[in-house]
């Protein structure tokens, strides 16, 4: 590998890092999520929690009652910056509009990218959201996470940010949603200096790379994936820090053709591994599964009778480009 990094790296642990006691952060009762009331009424907003799927007015219900009930000195940012979020998304349906507004460039010391620089244009309605600044953070290859990190990264964002996360973007970076200007700076400094953690890109320079799971956990990778887009990513810092470009540029990196992180859908510049080889066929295995020896689709069918494996009707006629077909009993 080319890049390696310059300073030693830390294995973070979470007990040394903590911002919160156990006690904070399991700090009210299923009873009173229930009893709560948003500050704001918020009727259609709340209709969204009622489909089948898992709502993300139903989280932000949490995370509000959750600061609510923390004293005023373990909040560096607004207590109701999440219930402010979601009263001023009740005001955009009642007057069919958005009510964040474009408003100049935030930024960090040094970087141009990372931040995406947010305001409500009603800050007198919802004071706690007058910024509501986004970070773009840069998520590590096919992203791998312990729990020391994640927990550490939950008490820096509930401490100076929204306690509202994404994970992760369609870029692939995790996504810190909302805080004030006066936090881009010591939320920067404790990501990079204290957890080793770069911003991701925005805006027109180079987005995040991002790679798919890969011969990590995936036998169909047909490439290393994770260390072209390490490689990359380190390649290009500059790029990725400093919008150069007049647009946005993003790679990404497929272990196959299956296109797991949509490098096809997502990406100016899609690595997508392929098979370049003579074709290899085992016979012994191919005729172990005729024989039923060994049980087709690795067994996730056997709950019931399917009948006998039919190697033309699950295999052969299946190919697009009727590449395959049997000679002899031979494939
Ligand atoms: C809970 C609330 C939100 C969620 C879950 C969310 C989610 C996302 C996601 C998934 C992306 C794309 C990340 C990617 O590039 O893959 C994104 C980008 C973006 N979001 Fe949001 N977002 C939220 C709130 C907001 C708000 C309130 C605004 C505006 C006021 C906003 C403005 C933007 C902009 C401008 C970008 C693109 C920035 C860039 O690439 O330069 N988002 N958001
Ligand atoms: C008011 C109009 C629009 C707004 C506010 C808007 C906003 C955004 C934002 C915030 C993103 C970033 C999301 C992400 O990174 O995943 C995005 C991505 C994108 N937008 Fe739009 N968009 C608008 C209209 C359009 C239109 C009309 C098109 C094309 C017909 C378009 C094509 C795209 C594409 C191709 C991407 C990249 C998606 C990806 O990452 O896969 N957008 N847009
Ligand atoms: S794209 Fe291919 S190699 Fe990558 S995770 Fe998906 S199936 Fe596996």
């Amino acid at each position: 590998m080319m890049f390696e990094p310059k300073e030693p790296q830390k294995k973070l642990k979470y007990e040394e890092l903590r911002i919160y006691t156990d006690e904070e952060l399991n700090n009210y009762t299923e009873e009173e999520l229930k009893e709560f009331k948003c500050k704001h009424p918020i009727p259609d907003v709340e209709d969204l929690e009622k489909g089948p799927w898992p709502s993300f007015v139903a989280d932000a219900k949490r995370e509000a009652l959750h600061r609510r009930k923390l004293p005023d000195d373990r909040l560096l940012i607004g207590k109701y910056v999440v219930e402010d979020t979601l009263g001023q998304l009740q005001l955009s349906f009642d007057h069919g509009e958005t009510h964040w507004k474009h408003g100049g460039i935030v930024g960090v010391f040094g970087y141009g990218g990372g931040v995406i620089g947010r305001y409500s244009d009603v800050p007198e309605k919802f004071p706690d959201i007058a910024h509501f600044h986004t970070l773009r953070v840069n998520q590590p290859a096919s992203k791998f996470y312990d729990t020391e990190y994640l927990r550490t990264l939950c008490d820096l964002w509930e401490f100076r940010g929204s306690g509202m996360f994404n994970f992760h973007g369609s870029t692939g970076d995790i996504i810190f949603l909302g805080t004030t200007t006066e936090q881009l700076e010591p939320v920067f400094y404790e990501l990079t200096h204290v957890l080793q953690q770069d911003l991701g890109g925005s805006g027109s320079n180079l987005r995040t790379p991002s790679c798919c799971v890969g011969k990590a956990r995936c036998e169909w990778s047909c490439i290393d994936t994770q260390d072209m887009c390490y490689e990359l990513t380190h390649y290009y810092q500059d790029e990725l820090h400093r919008p150069a470009f007049p647009y946005k540029f993003k790679f990404k990196f497929d272990g196959c053709p299956n296109c797991c992180v949509a490098s096809i859908a997502r990406a100016d510049m899609s690595f997508i591994g392929t098979w370049k080889d003579d074709i290899r066929i085992d016979q012994e295995a191919v005729q172990a599964y005729i024989n039923g020896e060994i049980p087709p689709n690795g067994g996730a069918f056997k709950g019931r009778d399917w009948g006998k494996f039919d190697i033309y009707k699950e295999v052969i006629n299946l190919s697009p480009t009727k590449c395959m077909w049997m000679e002899d009993g031979k494939l």
